[in-house]
């Protein structure tokens, strides 16, 4: 179904951009920089939140769905040129708005404009992408594109949002600009982990999931009804968020409905991925499908924890735990187990396509060596989930230790992720039969 689809030239130089910025997120975990050893709400949190959301998550979704978008619709993108532009703006906007927030948080000197600066370059970045993608997805509405679609509304919002902070912040945005800066920030972070994030990563994880296991592809009818509870989550949350800024009261209102809507969300996702697993013909599973139900389970905890924290009355105080556990329990830990699959996927593509039925060619699962990696991938969630813990416990130290293990596991994992790339496992006689070219690190010949 992939055979013959063309191969996004950008999509490496995403990913590659992508883990560079985890790595600094990482670094200033272990450094103390931001939540814990900072307030929550403090410039230099801000600094950690982004390079997170923007720099990895950010990146890497818009690496992968350059690739994928057209493979769910089966239709090329509306156009190849949009995405290393955007890819520029993205990078260089990031770079403003961090500096943007160390200097409010004065660690450099002030230069507050640095803020709407960054603000306008992200939005033509996320534009660029929004376009292309939304363009190409709107042609065939259909299953999983629904969900990018959903996704990219919610990046829309979370974008206008992060803009109007950004002006308010800079001084130039007036009452109204100071009012939705004093509330909005809730609003803002749910759009974007819960709306642009998450719906998309669900939707590309329907595809991917039953395009690796060899499964039928789930349910229209199924997907849908979870496609509605997420997208209403989102939308009670900016629309109903909005007005209650104008009302200046009901916020807490507001997300209690959406949070409902959220779990039963998360719930039938759960659904349609065990749905997928039972009906799959690959019996044996691959090292990026154990490591996915690993994140699926990172969800569920995250699912659950919300709840008791809200019935214990102590969400507020442990904010950051949970948004932690969203973030490097289901969002990181699936983005990475989909890019060591997706890599070598598209390596093998790239290097063994044009050669097919000429030269016996390796199979995708000679280019990985699943042994070494799973324990990079152990090391990786399991100091995610004692991160989790320590952040609970209020334990900013033991927090350090465990960013310093969870970047042992990454490393671990990028650099199985670079052997695959370069086909360094790939078996001698096997590696570049007549005709075929060694790929290049960080973009796709073609
Ligand atoms: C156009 C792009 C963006 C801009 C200009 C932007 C800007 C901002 C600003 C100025 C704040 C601080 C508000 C305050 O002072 O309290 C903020 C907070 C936040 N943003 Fe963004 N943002 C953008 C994109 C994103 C994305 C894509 C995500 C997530 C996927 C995100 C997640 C967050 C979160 C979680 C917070 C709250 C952090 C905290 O209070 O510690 N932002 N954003």
């Amino acid at each position: 179904m992939m055979i013959g689809a063309s191969i996004s030239r950008w999509t490496m130089t995403y990913f590659a951009a992508a883990l560079a910025w985890l790595f600094v997120a990482l670094a200033l975990m272990i450094a103390g920089v931001g939540y814990p050893a900072a307030d929550i709400a403090s410039a230099d949190t801000l600094v950690l939140v982004h390079a997170v959301c923007i720099g990895w998550l950010s990146l890497a979704m818009c690496g992968a769905l350059f690739q994928f978008v057209p493979v769910l619709v089966a239709k090329p993108l509306f156009s190849e040129k949009s995405a290393l532009p955007a890819l520029i703006l993205l990078v260089v906007g990031l770079c403003a708005l961090i500096a943007g927030f160390l200097s409010l948080g004065g660690r450099l000197p002030p230069a507050l404009w640095l803020l709407p600066l960054g603000a306008v370059l992200l939005v033509a970045g996320f534009g660029l992408v929004v376009v292309d993608l939304g363009l190409t997805a709107w042609l065939r509405p259909t299953g999983p594109a629904r969900f990018v679609l959903a996704g990219l509304a919610s990046l829309v919002a979370t974008a206008v949002f992060g803009s109007v902070f950004a002006f308010a912040l800079g001084g130039w945005a007036g009452s109204f600009g100071d009012a939705v800066l004093a509330s909005g920030v809730p609003l803002h972070a749910i759009a974007g982990l819960g709306g642009w994030l998450t719906l998309t990563a669900m939707g590309v994880s329907y595809r991917l999931l039953s395009m690796f296991m060899l499964a039928p592809d789930p349910d229209d009818r199924r997907t849908k009804v979870t496609l509605i509870a997420g997208a209403l989550a989102v939308a009670v949350t900016v629309i109903g968020g909005a007005l209650a800024i104008d009302l200046a009261s009901g916020l807490n209102v507001v997300l209690s409905a959406a949070a409902v809507l959220g779990l039963l969300c998360a719930a039938l996702y759960g659904r349609d991925v065990a749905a997928i697993f039972r009906t799959r013909k690959r019996r044996q599973l691959e090292l990026n499908m154990r490591m996915a139900t690993l994140s699926f389970a990172s969800l569920g905890a995250t699912a659950f924890l919300g709840v008791a924290l809200v019935a214990a009355g102590a969400f507020s105080t442990h904010l950051g735990a949970f948004a932690f556990l969203a973030i490097f329990g289901w969002l990181s830990g699936l983005v990475l187990a989909k890019l060591y699959k997706i890599v070598a996927f598209l390596t093998w593509l790239e290097t063994y396509g044009p050669v097919m039925g000429r030269a016996p060619t390796p199979r995708v699962q000679d280019l990985v060596a699943e042994g070494r990696a799973t324990k990079w991938f152990a090391i990786y969630y399991l100091s995610v989930w004692a991160g989790a813990l320590s952040l609970l416990a209020a334990e900013p130290f033991a927090f350090q230790i465990t960013a310093s293990a969870m970047t042992v596991g990454a490393v671990g994992v990028v650099s199985e992720i670079v052997r695959i790339r370069r086909l360094t496992d790939v078996e001698s006689g096997l590696r570049l039969p007549a005709g075929a070219v060694a790929p290049c690190l960080l973009f796709a010949r073609n």
